[in-house]
């Protein structure tokens, strides 16, 4: 189990760094993240090295027994980088060529800044892949930076001229005969910048696929430079979620040793709770069951508009509900709060109040409680319902010129998600910009998948035939992976499946919801919808559409395609998603879980968080022992849960439950 953070001591008296170990040691820490940001300590003037203060933290931990996470740390770099290498500064859409000043200031498409980011990566490989503290390599932090300087802009055109062969095909696939864009010279392309109105949807999207691999280069790149030197460490880099970010991590997720993922939930209220369970399920799938909590906040949480402090408990069960769900350990920004720089008030194991303080002892109680659970397989994706996830969807549904502002993939995803939470089954997600393997899951929920490859169709409906149960949502199916609309009725790749044809969309003022004839409700969006072999579940009951259909189901070969017209609220999709996986034959991890009670498999071990504030016992339906007392539950006794409690029980024997 990883269990730390973060740890600068470049910004702290060598005295403090004693202090430091003997703290980790109490808290059970037993690795740290070490020179995330450190690259003008490590390389005060170009060439210039000073690594005697690391080699002294490093054997400083290792003394101590705390392992250490390496990072390389190219996310940020030196004054003197921007003063000898212009070239390597980001450019924005603006033309505004950035300074330093912050972190992340740099062009990944730049050479000096490749090759100053080899160099360091590549001394830091070579003093320490075999010290023996270095448990992993951390390349990098959270790629994601944004640059349309020209040497990116030469960048580009290679990547477009792989990706479609001619310039021919790329004008075919850009729809450049709209407006007059198309192009006669690989030259005449630019990244998106500044425009006059609405840019080419085609142009942007392609765009963030190739910074994408663009960072993706980047990384592999010191990757295979750390691994030379000592193969045995595992490689990683933190991912980061937001809509910023142009990586496409279900792609990367194959070029590290580990998924590594930062989560930082926005929420102060149960939504915390579910984006921390979204969270651990998409990084789980990711890597395949292997990943690591990279970065979360111990204590202090931005919430939109000010910082919340976690309520007691709230640190533990957020963190063992990412290990529920596979992962490798709990690791947080970071474990010492800063006496100055840009987060300053960020939280932290040791916050400015030090030891004494509420955050440092649940700290110190949630690393006996790590130290005490059993040796974990990776967590196995084992549930027998699939979420999609698709990156460049989500960057496609944010361009302009779409039909509604209301338009939110990463909403409708986590909606769906959520849905399934409520309903206590386990779930995971599948990823249809890779090749397909929908044999493990029975049900497959499908929010938004704007954009669908011919494989990806075949796939889906092959799993449909073959006796699955899709659940289609609205914006599914409508585009080729270029965003050329497919023709003939939404949703084009999925009409045979789903035996629907829509022909118009409605979307709705989100402030005047339209009622189906089930009880449901339609908010932000509808659809006008043809049966064309499908049967109407449940339809408009107010509205031009009164009447039309709006949830339909079709029986497709051995299985069932349900289509999903309107933008259903919560309890909408909810009540949806329990009476189709009960169709499917699908249930719940543990039946009789209480309202805000979470209940998660992990190999043999039943994780129970309990969100509400006060206590609640759970049915257990087979014997348990409780991994935490080490007492003994009998089959049909209840486990006590304490307010804002965690349960873990060894259900080794029960029979196989997800
Ligand atoms: C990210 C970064 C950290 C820190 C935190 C703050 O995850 O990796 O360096 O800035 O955000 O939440």
């Amino acid at each position: 189990m990883f269990y730390g953070g973060d740890y600068n001591p470049e910004q702290w008296p060598e005295e403090v760094w004693d202090d430091d170990v003997e703290l980790m040691r109490e808290a059970g820490v037993t690795a740290v993240t070490v020179g995330v940001f450190a690259w003008s300590h490590l390389e005060p003037e170009e060439g210039v090295y000073d690594f005697g203060w690391l080699d002294r933290v490093l054997d400083r931990l290792h003394a101590g027994g705390i392992g250490v996470v390496l990072a390389t740390p190219t996310a940020s770099p030196p004054p003197w980088f921007t003063l000898a290498h212009p070239a390597g500064l980001p450019v924005n859409a603006d033309g505004v060529r950035l300074t330093h000043g912050s972190r992340d200031t740099y062009c990944v498409s730049s050479r000096p800044y490749r090759a100053a980011a080899r160099r360091i990566a590549g001394e830091l490989g070579r003093r320490y892949a075999h010290h023996p503290a270095v448990a992993m390599w951390h390349v990098h932090n959270e790629y994601g930076t944004d640059c349309r300087c020209d040497l990116t802009a030469e960048a580009f055109r290679s990547w477009l001229a792989k990706r479609h062969g001619s310039l021919e095909a790329l004008n075919e696939a850009w729809t450049t005969a709209f407006w007059s864009q198309r192009y006669s010279d690989w030259a005449q392309i630019m990244p998106p910048r500044a425009t006059q109105y609405l840019p080419n949807p085609a142009q942007v999207l392609d765009f963030r696929r190739f910074l994408s691999d663009e960072m993706l280069g980047a990384f592999v790149e010191q990757r295979d430079l750390l691994r030379s030197v000592n193969p045995s460490i595992p490689i990683t880099t933190n991912f980061v979620q937001g809509g910023w970010v142009s990586v496409d991590h279900a792609r990367w997720a194959a070029e590290v040793d580990i998924v590594a993922v930062d989560h930082y939930p926005d929420s102060a209220d149960i939504a915390a709770e579910e984006e921390t369970a979204f969270a651990g399920d998409l990084a789980r799938s990711w890597g395949g069951g292997r990943w690591l909590l990279m970065e979360t906040a111990p204590n202090l949480i931005y919430t939109r508009g000010r910082m919340h402090a976690k309520e007691p408990g709230r640190m533990t069960r957020h963190s063992l509900g990412y290990v529920a769900r596979g992962s490798a350990g709990a690791m947080y920004f970071q474990w010492r709060q800063p006496l100055g720089g840009a987060e300053l008030f960020h939280s932290a194991m040791v916050p400015h109040a030090g030891p004494d303080s509420p955050v440092f002892r649940e700290a110190t109680s949630l690393g006996r409680i790590l130290a005490a659970l059993p040796g974990l397989d990776a967590g196995s994706p084992a549930a027998e319902v699939a979420v999609t996830w698709d990156a460049p969807s989500w960057w496609a549904l944010q361009g302009a010129g779409l039909p509604s502002a209301g338009i939110d993939y990463l909403a409708a995803v986590r909606q769906a998600h959520r849905a399934l939470y409520r309903a206590g089954v386990a779930t995971d997600f599948v990823f249809p910009g890779l090749p397909l393997d929908l044999a493990r899951h029975r049900m497959v929920v499908v929010p938004h998948l704007y954009l669908v490859s011919a494989e990806a169709a075949a796939a889906f409906r092959d799993f449909v035939a073959s006796g699955g149960t899709l659940v289609l949502g609205p914006l599914s199916g409508i585009a080729e992976p270029s965003a050329r609309v497919l023709p003939g009725g939404y949703p084009a790749a999925f009409r045979e499946i789903s035996g629907v044809r829509v022909t118009e969309w409605h979307p709705l003022d989100p402030a005047s919801p339209v009622t189906l004839d089930d009880g449901g409700t339609a908010r932000g969006w509808s659809e006008r919808v043809e049966l064309t072999g499908a049967t109407a579940r449940a339809r408009y009951a107010g509205g031009v559409l009164a009447g039309e259909p709006a949830i339909t189901r079709h029986d497709f070969g051995d299985g069932t395609c349900w289509y999903v017209s309107a933008g259903l609220d919560d309890d909408g999709w909810e009540r949806l998603l329990r009476a189709v996986a009960a169709e499917a034959g699908i249930s719940a991890v543990l039946e009789g879980v209480p309202p805000g009670v979470e209940a998660v498999r992990r190999g043999p071990l039943l994780f129970l968080l309990n969100h509400n504030p006060s206590a609640v016992t759970v049915p257990l339906p087979e014997p348990a022992v409780d991994v935490l007392t080490g007492s003994s539950v009998a089959a049909g006794a209840a486990v006590g849960v304490a307010a804002g409690g965690v349960a873990i029980l060894d259900c080794q024997g029960w029979k196989a439950r997800r």
